[in-house]
C-alpha cells in the first residue's frame, strides 16, 4: 500500500516538473498575448479568442509545433519578439490551453 502511495507521489511530482518551457515566464507572455494576439483569433473564431486554442482540429499538437507556430505569428505580424518573448508567450499558451507535458 505504501509502494503505491509513493508511486502516485513520484507521478504526479514529475508531471508537475514536466513542463517545456520551464524557464520562461508566463505572466509577460500573458500581456504580450493580450495584447497582440487575442483581437484577431476573436474576429476569425468569435468569443474571447480562446476558443482557435481549443478547437477541435487545432493546428498545434506539440511543445515544437507551440514554439514554431508563436514564431511564424511573430513573424508575420513584423513584431519582432526576441527569442525569450516567444518563450514566455508559448508558456503562457501552454499552460493556459494546450498543457504539453514535454
Ligand atoms: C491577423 C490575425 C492574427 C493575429 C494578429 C494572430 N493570429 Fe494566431 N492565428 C490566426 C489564424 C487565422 C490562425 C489559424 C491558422 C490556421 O488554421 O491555419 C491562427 C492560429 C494560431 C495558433 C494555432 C492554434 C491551433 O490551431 O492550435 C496559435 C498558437 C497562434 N495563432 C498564436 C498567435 C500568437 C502568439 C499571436 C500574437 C503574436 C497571434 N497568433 C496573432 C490569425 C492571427
Amino acid at each position: 500500500m505504501k509502494s503505491f502511495l509513493m508511486i502516485g507521489l513520484l507521478l504526479l511530482t514529475s508531471y508537475a516538473l514536466a513542463e517545456p518551457f520551464k524557464s520562461a515566464d508566463a505572466q509577460s507572455g500573458k500581456a504580450l498575448v493580450d495584447k497582440h494576439c487575442i483581437n484577431c483569433h476573436a474576429s476569425s473564431y468569435g468569443g474571447d479568442g480562446s476558443e482557435i486554442y481549443k478547437r477541435e482540429f487545432r493546428k498545434v499538437k506539440t511543445s515544437k509545433d507551440l514554439i514554431a507556430q508563436v514564431r511564424n505569428c511573430n513573424t508575420m505580424l513584423g513584431l519582432k519578439w526576441f527569442e525569450d518573448e516567444e518563450l514566455n508567450v508559448a508558456k503562457y499558451l501552454n499552460l493556459t490551453y494546450y498543457q504539453f507535458t514535454e
